[in-house]
């Protein structure tokens, strides 16, 4: 069952995801070569905090941290620890806080110093793909016209769209339906509906599509040790243009 937001779960809402955007503008000013994943993850713990919210992820089906970290080949649900990030490697931040009975979640793809031309490309691609699902994120179309706009984009361009691992309602729980793959014929599944809210996630590799747990039970990484990127936003659907609830102000400007 897909449940519809009211104006007021709105505002709430959007309250949890002003506190994950800061977040994720702290961790992106922290990364460095010679940061560790567990640093970040304290950073983006000590804000939630502050702002009088708790990581939706810490304690999750016994999660144990955060945020996830995932570096390179790991696609997602990285455990942040003791991994120290070098010049060239890309770090995958997810991130989620719960205020006032409500989650907001998002995730980015950093590189770390300078990384080469294929990994920037990937980052970028990845980004562009959810806004090309996005532009589906209105009343009158599909939720699947979304997964095919991002497939249909990731693959153009060359690389791999995970197919194990999918996006989400969001709201009182943080995951709620309706689950939203990031591929699949258009023109499929509920019809979106002002009130909605969507975690729009594409995770795509610059090789194959095909992914493994790790022996931790969390850690998903590319089976053919090709590189990974993961790009999130919560979304509402309004009856005008969809609203991203997880974006900083700079990203609101550049929008
Ligand atoms: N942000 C992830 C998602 O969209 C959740 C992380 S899983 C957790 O599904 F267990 F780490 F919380
Ligand atoms: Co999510």
């Amino acid at each position: 069952m897909i449940v519809i937001k009211t104006s007021k779960e709105i505002e709430f809402m959007q309250e949890s995801g002003r506190i994950v955007a800061l977040a994720h503008e702290m961790i992106k000013n922290a990364i460095k070569p010679g940061i560790t994943t567990g640093e970040l993850d304290a950073i983006a713990e000590a804000i939630i905090r502050e702002n009088g919210a708790t990581p939706s992820f810490k304690g999750y089906h016994g999660y144990p941290a955060s945020i996830c970290a995932s570096v390179n080949e790991q696609v997602i649900h990285g455990i942040p620890g003791g991994t120290t990030l070098k010049e060239g490697d890309i770090i995958s931040i997810d991130i989620g806080a719960f205020k006032n009975g409500y989650h907001a979640d998002a995730a980015r793809t950093h590189p770390v110093g300078k990384v080469n031309d294929k990994a920037l490309e990937l980052i970028k691609v990845t980004e562009e793909s959810f806004f090309e699902g996005l532009k589906y994120c209105r009343v009158g179309y599909r939720l699947s016209d979304v997964s095919h706009a991002i497939q249909k984009y990731a693959e153009e361009k060359g690389f791999g769209v995970v197919r194990d691992f999918v996006g989400h309602g969001i709201g009182r729980q943080m995951h709620e339906d309706p689950p939203i793959p990031n591929y699949g014929a258009p023109g499929r599944g509920p019809r979106l509906e002002k009130g909605m809210a969507l975690a729009i996630e594409p995770m795509i590799n610059s090789g194959d599509f095909k992914v493994r747990v790790l022996d931790d039970e969390w850690t998903v990484e590319t089976i053919d040790r090709s590189l990974s990127a993961h790009y999130e936003n919560t979304v509402i659907i309004t009856d005008g243009d969809p609203l991203i609830i997880t974006f900083s102000n700079d990203e609101v400007e550049s929008c």
